[in-house]
């Protein structure tokens, strides 16, 4: 039987071996997805550990998704852009990496929630490993602008400069951003873990303008909150993206994509 794993520290809250359980059975595909918990300093010794004992793939998530890039031999175009993996997949001598991410994140927004991105201003809060996974998808669906802002000023302009020939970014910071108003805001910052939200002007959203929190479960509350309050018409969080980066993952290394609304369903149940 195929072997997977999440590997994180912690990981014991993962979702993913439930989500993985069920997308095996819905398709009647045997195969075994665990979680361990790894530290920073085992990650590599264990990818040649697992590579030697046979395992078929690994999601990787924190604090493993920047580290875990350079430990693969090979990455896909999305996980070059992101400079972050989250899906390994096993070659004959080590680990493909890849990122799946981003197309989960547009999957939710345009399949699941009918959020549209082409033609619309964009705003992306955070510049760490998982805002840097959705730019490049976000581009590709064609806004009309795509911002990015963060608690540190100098990320976005880093991140801008380093995917200018995919397009264009705007490095925005918090404070700049007063006056502005955007269709579309994610929240790619890690802050709500403590409760708290990236520090912001007030009136950021345009009349219909929908926020989306990457962020779910309690984390996801202080950004939706803030968000309705400030006059966004809907707001999400990120569970859906959750579901479908796995989904992406899933069929890298099955060939086929499960359905995920069954699955999407029984978590928010
Ligand atoms: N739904 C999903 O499938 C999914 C997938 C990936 C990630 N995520 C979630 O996305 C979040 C970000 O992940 P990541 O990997 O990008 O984390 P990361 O690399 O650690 O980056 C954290 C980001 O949050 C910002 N930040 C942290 N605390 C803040 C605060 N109090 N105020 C303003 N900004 C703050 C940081 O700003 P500075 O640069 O200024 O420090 C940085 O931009 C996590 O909470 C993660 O759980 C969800």
């Amino acid at each position: 039987m195929d072997r997977y794993a999440v590997l994180g520290q912690p990981v014991g809250h993962s979702k993913s071996p439930r989500i993985h359980a069920a997308f095996a059975a819905s398709l009647d595909q045997k195969l075994l997805y665990e979680a361990y918990e790894i530290a920073p300093d085992e990650l590599g010794p264990s990818l040649s550990r697992f590579h030697a004992e046979g395992w078929a793939g690994f999601n990787l998530t924190v604090p493993h998704k920047l580290a875990g890039a350079a430990l693969c031999e090979s990455r896909s175009d999305a996980a070059e852009q992101a400079g972050a993996v989250n899906t390994l997949i096993r070659t004959t001598s080590g680990w493909h990496g890849d990122n799946t991410d981003g197309a989960g994140l547009v999957r939710d927004l345009i399949a699941n929630l009918g959020v549209e991105i082409r033609g619309k201003r964009v705003l992306v809060l955070g510049a760490g490993g998982a805002a840097r996974g959705i730019l490049a998808p976000l581009l590709a669906e064609g806004p009309a602008e795509l911002a990015i802002s963060n608690r540190n000023p100098w990320k976005p302009e880093e991140i801008a400069a380093a995917l200018k020939p995919l397009g264009n970014i705007v490095p925005r910071t918090h404070l700049s951003l007063k006056g502005d108003r955007y269709d579309l805001v994610l929240n790619a910052t890690s802050a709500g873990h403590a409760g708290a939200i990236p520090r912001l002007p007030p009136k950021l959203f345009a009349d219909g303008g929908v926020a989306y929190d990457l962020n779910y479960g309690q984390a996801a509350v202080p950004f939706m909150v803030w968000a309705k309050a400030d006059g966004a018409a809907r707001v999400s969080d990120g569970l859906g993206m959750l579901v479908e980066q796995a989904a992406e993952a899933f069929r890298r290394w099955r060939g086929v994509r499960p359905e995920t609304a069954a699955v999407l369903a029984g978590l928010r149940g």
